[in-house]
């Protein structure tokens, strides 16, 4: 579902920004709201929040808050940030990269595209104060709908007047299906879950691992245009929308499976994949034998999947690996990046974040350096990574 930051800032248009929200809830989009103070002297709360069918987010600082909005996660997990109406305030302040309010906040630590709907008196639009920040707005990427020429609420006429709301909307609809066919025509191979390795016909060595990371990042690749490959071990998940799911058992299938499915643009391996196998599995149960001692079971290390599509000749544009640690997080993830030979990796803490949980939080490391993203659902870091490797393949095409 596409998710939308409407910041709805202090000015007699505001009213209009209902029916924007309105609208795309029939969509079928989220629309995460946000006032300003001045904002709450033209609307109120109440008609945004019951339109959008969630609580507005007004205050920067709030008791106890902080660690259930996340203001940063709040910022970076829309895709897109509409402002409407923008005030000459808003922007002023914008355009300077001022904090001083959650909504500036928001749009200091964003990277979604960010879209501004204008409304004032025409003399304030045409001052050359105004002007240069616009100016200044638009050349660092921010999309700029209207204003709209006519009569504006204070009597005068002239260019001011809030851009009519289907046209806000059309814009908003663009950047959306726009982002969500930027990985049409990239093939990716995603690995989930665990592996597991046949001891006898009943037992097994395997991990705790839900597959629900993998099934996350396949689902959100799919639906950006993606020709998904999930090469799965055994989960109870259903297969995500669009995606080609490959079950597999064992660490030899899933290199196997992962190595018939060369080439791809990008390889994601999510899978916890079992370090070991038992060097022979028994045709028959192991049974006790009495006072015998207890068997032992001899084990052989499997294929590393992750290193050998980091090496190969037909070697992805993009590879993709996770880190689970206990210790030490950031040197071991360093580490382990340049051992396997892959571009990113996502470290996390498994001490802290129970394997299987439905939150994560990882270091995100790449060749130039770590980024620490904050805590928050496994969709939503599906997204958030789904966004860096449409950038990547943006940037990468000619
Ligand atoms: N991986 C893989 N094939 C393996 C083992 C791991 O493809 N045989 C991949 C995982 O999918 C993950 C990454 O390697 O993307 C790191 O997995 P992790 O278990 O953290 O590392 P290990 O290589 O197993 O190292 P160690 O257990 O010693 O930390």
């Amino acid at each position: 579902m596409a998710r939308i930051l409407l910041i709805i800032s202090g000015g007699i248009a505001a009213y209009k920004a209902l029916d924007v929200a309105r609208q795309l809830k029939r969509d079928g989009v989220e629309v995460v709201p946000v006032m300003t103070h001045a904002a709450h002297h033209f609307i109120t709360p109440l008609s945004v929040e019951v339109l959008c069918g969630q609580a507005v987010h007004t205050e920067l600082f709030q008791p106890g808050g902080e660690s259930d909005i996340g203001h940063i996660s709040l910022a970076r997990s829309a895709d897109a940030i509409v402002v409407c109406p923008a005030t000459a305030n808003l922007m002023a302040r914008m355009a300077h990269g001022m904090a001083d309010d959650l909504a500036t906040t928001l749009l200091l630590a964003t990277d979604a595209p960010i879209l501004l709907a204008p409304a004032m008196n025409p003399h304030m639009w045409e001052n050359p104060a105004t002007q240069a920040n616009v100016a200044l707005l638009q050349q660092r990427g921010a999309k700029i709908i209207g204003p709209a020429h006519g009569d504006v609420a204070c009597g005068e006429t002239g260019r001011g007047r809030l851009a009519d709301p289907e046209v806000i909307l059309t814009a908003i609809r663009d950047i959306i299906s726009h982002k969500q066919a930027d990985l049409k025509g990239r093939r990716i191979l995603v690995t989930a879950g665990p592996t597991v390795e046949p001891i006898d016909p009943v037992r097994f060595i395997s991990n705790r691992s839900s597959g629900l990371q993998g099934y996350a990042i396949a689902e959100a690749l799919a639906a950006r245009g993606a020709e998904v490959h999930l090469i799965s071990g055994p989960v109870s998940l259903p297969t995500p929308p669009h995606v080609t799911r490959i079950n597999v058992q064992t660490a030899q299938e899933m290199y196997e499976a992962c190595l018939a499915h060369l080439p791809v643009d990008a390889a994601i391996c999510v899978a916890a994949v079992s370090d070991w196998r038992a060097d022979t599995i028994q045709a028959h149960k192991i049974k006790k034998k009495g006072d015998e001692a207890a068997p032992t079971l001899s084990l052989v290390e499997n294929p590393d999947i992750l290193a050998t599509l980091s090496h190969a000749e037909q070697r992805p544009t993009l590879v993709v690996g996770f880190a689970a640690e206990t210790t030490h997080l950031q040197d071991y993830a360093q580490q382990k990046r340049q051992k396997k030979g892959c571009d990113w990796l996502l470290a996390n803490d498994v001490s802290k974040h129970q394997f299987g949980g439905a939150e994560n939080q990882v270091l995100f490391l790449t060749g130039s350096g770590v980024e620490p993203w904050p805590e928050m659902s496994k969709q939503d870091l599906a997204q958030h990574l789904a966004d860096k490797i449409a950038s990547f393949f943006h940037k990468e095409a000619p």
